[in-house]
């Protein structure tokens, strides 16, 4: 093939040559022989054709190769780039999974922290607890817009913390216990559109409830509840316009604070437990009391009563007005020391017999020093006879130095104690007792704790409660 086209461009070459030499026929030479002429011309046109295509063709080729080789860089480069992008996105990918992560990582940790410090929240007050689990759920979760803790009371909602919603006006719907476990059978997620609410609460009732919340499309639900006793719950809620969406590892998350919390049930049946195990060993003391002095019991129990009544008029928690009934109790524990003689004694007490009767503070603190848990209790039984000016007894404490459950006792103890026939004296009427306590409010007695006993409405009738030791229901 090489060869025919190489013999057709020689020919064509040639002829081309020819042609112009004929045109030109002002160019002689081999003397006018017109066939040598021929021969030479046509020669010369073939060899110059070859070369001519030669050197072309020779050009081409290189152009040929030098495209191809464009065209195969190109197709590499294409390639390169498409790994590049690949690369890319693997990167972000790498990138955003090592962001989850961290968050994850993040989460957990706040997941492991709660979970140790269930040892701190046992002694939360049962909604503190709640909604310090709320606030931790809040962190943990993907995401909310709106959320509720809340816990059953007689059988209806009692919302304790909100976002969103107006908490006051949905307390005042009450909305019935068993619509929520209706709707909500489970720890889970929910979507807004799959409620089931209407088939349990009417049309208006609907409406008047939607007026105060906020509109949601899905939820994420746990059941607080304990030994299949339903306890409340709390709700954490995506805006119905939000982007955002729950996953799995979200009710996984939800799930485990379902353990955090029957933790903190199981704690605070185990603390009510020992709690009574505590009342049933201070009535055995007050017992004590009984065989010693009768007016000693009697007096204990009333102060106990009263110092409670001060203690709710004040919000302390349940927990200190537990401990401030106790330390009524026990304040007195330490007079089974003092000689009956010196106790029930008509006339005025030599100063002897009153050192004597001084010691009772600190001798009841020590009978009770070497029980466990009982700071706030033994606080008060040693600082009872303190007076805010500092000129009490055992230690001359003032003002804030004696702890807040310490002047109340103090209070309903000298409240009890003028309102009482005693061997030296007969009864104060409650009218001039409580004059008494004005009166000696910001020198004997705490001003804040004056304050609020003198406000009381049922202050009349304070020491007529009757003397009985509550278990755990102080
Ligand atoms: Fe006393």
């Amino acid at each position: 093939m090489k060869n025919t086209k190489l013999i057709k461009d020689y020919l064509f070459g040639g002829m081309v040559l020819i042609i112009i030499i004929f045109l030109i026929n002002e160019i002689t030479f081999f003397n006018n022989n017109i066939f040598l002429e021929f021969i030479f011309i046509f020669t010369l046109g073939g060899v110059f054709n070859v070369f001519i295509n030669k050197y072309f063709s020779h050009k081409e080729v290189k152009t040929k190769n030098a495209e191809k080789d464009y065209k195969l860089l190109k197709n590499e480069n294409e390639e390169i780039n498409a790994v590049y992008q690949q690369l890319e996105a693997y990167s972000q990918t790498i990138d955003q999974l090592n962001l989850e992560l961290n968050i994850s990582l993040d989460k957990h940790q706040i997941l492991i922290d709660s979970i140790s410090d269930i040892h701190i929240y046992k002694n939360y007050d049962e909604d503190d607890y709640l909604i310090k689990v709320y606030e931790i759920a809040k962190k943990i979760i993907s995401g909310y817009d709106y959320g509720v803790v809340f816990k059953y009371v007689d059988d209806y909602v009692y919302q304790l913390k909100t976002d969103g919603y107006n908490i006051q006006k949905l307390r005042e719907i009450k909305l019935e216990k068993n619509i929520i476990e209706n709707c909500y059978p489970k720890t889970g997620l929910y979507f807004t559109k799959d409620s089931t609410i209407r088939k349990f609460m009417s049309e208006d009732r609907i409406n008047e409830y939607s007026k105060y919340s906020p509109a949601s499309k899905e939820v994420i639900y746990l059941s607080i509840k304990y030994q299949d006793k339903h306890i409340g719950g709390l709700f954490l809620e995506l805006d119905k316009n939000s982007k955002l969406k729950y996953n799995k590892n979200d009710i996984k998350i939800v799930n485990t604070f379902q353990l955090l919390v029957e933790s903190y049930y199981e704690n605070l049946e185990n603390a009510i437990k020992e709690e009574n195990r505590l009342v049933d060993i201070v009535k055995a003391m007050t017992n004590i009391l009984e065989y010693h002095d009768k007016y000693t019991k009697y007096h204990s129990f009333n102060v106990a009563n009263i110092a409670k009544q001060i203690g709710k008029e004040m919000k302390l928690s349940n927990k200190d007005i537990k401990e401030l009934y106790l330390s009524g109790l026990l304040h007195d524990l330490g007079k089974t020391f003092i000689p009956k003689e010196i106790l029930n004694k008509k006339e005025k007490l030599t100063d002897e017999e009153f050192e004597i009767i001084k010691k009772h503070p600190t001798d009841g603190f020590n009978v009770l020093n070497s029980i466990k848990n009982l700071d706030k209790i033994k606080a008060s039984v040693k600082h009872h006879h303190e007076r805010c000016d500092g000129t009490g007894y055992p230690d001359g404490l003032k003002g804030d130095e004696i702890q807040l459950e310490t002047q109340i006792l103090a209070v309903a103890d000298a409240y009890d104690a003028m309102t009482t026939n005693r061997p030296y004296r007969k009864a104060f009427s409650k009218e001039r007792a409580i004059e008494e306590i004005r009166n000696n409010s910001g020198k004997q007695f705490s001003p804040i704790v004056c304050e609020t006993f003198l406000k009381m409405d049922n202050i009349e009738n304070l020491s007529d409660n009757e003397c009985e030791v509550e278990n755990g229901t102080v």
